[in-house]
């Protein structure tokens, strides 16, 4: 493998999309999931099966996996909270058997109490349990299992996280059978220093090329603690076309770092990196018009006004 590859998974389908009040039609979500794969994007994760009244937006995750197109190349990622979410995507599988070698799903759990009782309705040794079953069941069926963690620097509700928490949780989830985890910065409140100190210990008892980066943007900080990430040896990170996003449990958390933002970082330094740029970026207008927002991406901006 090479190793100044990295790999970006496109969130802002489901992290992006997930928090926005009015319901956005299907046509819309299925247009954007197709204009991210022709971008070129390989990972793209397409909506979730939750409880629809903990998010309604992702309701209709399953018409958008049915209406969109796979693209060769593209692995599409569905986000699964306990066994009733598994049941959903599996029964999507045995209908449309050509989407197993092309799909994956991801599970969630967090580094603290208050944030995963908001989150999932469990403490996280409940959290974990529940998951290691739909882990297992979904290993069986020959289904991929990404793992998150939340919360990884402050919680909303408790503050300052603790790092060996972060660590215990990690190893917990590739025990269970996760390829990847991926540690989310959900409030956005990570510096370059934070970040490194977190890493440092999470990474001593977990292999740091199996971890991912999820950060949100909510202080700016995005880009420089995914690069951060990235000189510490982490090679995949989450980010949101236009810098979409929130996270509904995680109050005044805007969105992930734009994938625009990361893939200009990435390009200037040393590092390749899955994407057509300049069609991100114009998706990027696209969906921010579609939803009545101002696009957060600086880079997007900045190459359209040259
Ligand atoms: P609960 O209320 O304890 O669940 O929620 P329950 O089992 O008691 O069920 C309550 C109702 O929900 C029942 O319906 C179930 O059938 C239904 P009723 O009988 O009342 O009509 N239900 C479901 N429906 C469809 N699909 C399902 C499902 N499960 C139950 N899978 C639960 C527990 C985990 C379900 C809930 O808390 C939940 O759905 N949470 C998900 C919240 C969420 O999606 N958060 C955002 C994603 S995570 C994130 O953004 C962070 C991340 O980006 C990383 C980072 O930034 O940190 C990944
Ligand atoms: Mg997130």
């Amino acid at each position: 493998a090479n190793p100044n590859f990295v790999d970006i998974v496109e969130v802002g389908p489901r992290d992006g999309l997930q928090n926005e009040k009015a319901i956005i039609p299907p046509e819309t979500k299925v247009e954007l999931v197709n204009r991210l794969s022709r971008a070129g994007l390989t990972t793209i994760e397409v909506g979730s099966f939750v409880s629809p009244k903990w998010v309604p937006q992702m309701a209709g995750t399953a018409e958008i996996l049915t209406k969109m197109d796979k693209v060769p190349g593209t692995t599409y990622q569905v986000l699964v909270p306990n066994d009733k979410g598994l049941d959903s995507f599996l029964s999507h599988l045995s209908t449309h058997p050509d989407f197993q070698p092309v799909s994956e799903i991801a599970i969630f759990t967090a580094a603290s109490e208050a944030f995963c009782k908001a989150n999932t309705n469990a403490s996280v040794a409940e959290s974990l349990a529940r998951l290691a079953k739909v882990t297992r069941r979904a290993l069986d069926h020959g289904v991929r299992v990404r793992g998150y963690v939340s919360v990884v620097i402050t919680c909303p509700y408790s503050g300052q996280a603790d790092y060996g928490v972060v660590r215990d949780v990690t190893k917990e989830l590739f025990e269970m059978g996760c390829y990847e985890v991926s540690l989310g910065d959900t409030t956005g409140t990570g510096t370059p220093t934070s970040v490194s100190e977190m890493l440092e210990i999470v990474s001593a008892s977990n292999p740091i090329h199996k971890l991912a980066g999820h950060f949100h943007d909510t202080f700016g900080m995005g880009v420089a603690n995914a690069m951060t990430a990235v000189n510490a040896g982490i090679r995949t990170l989450d980010s949101s076309v236009g810098g979409l996003g929130g996270c509904p449990y995680s109050p005044g958390a805007t969105g992930n770092v734009a994938t625009e933002d990361i893939l200009y970082a990435l390009q200037g330094s040393k590092y390749e990196v899955p994407g057509d740029l300049d069609a991100i970026a114009e998706t990027g207008f696209w969906i921010s018009e579609q939803l009545g927002r101002d696009n957060a991406s600086r880079v997007g901006k900045a190459l359209r006004a040259r």
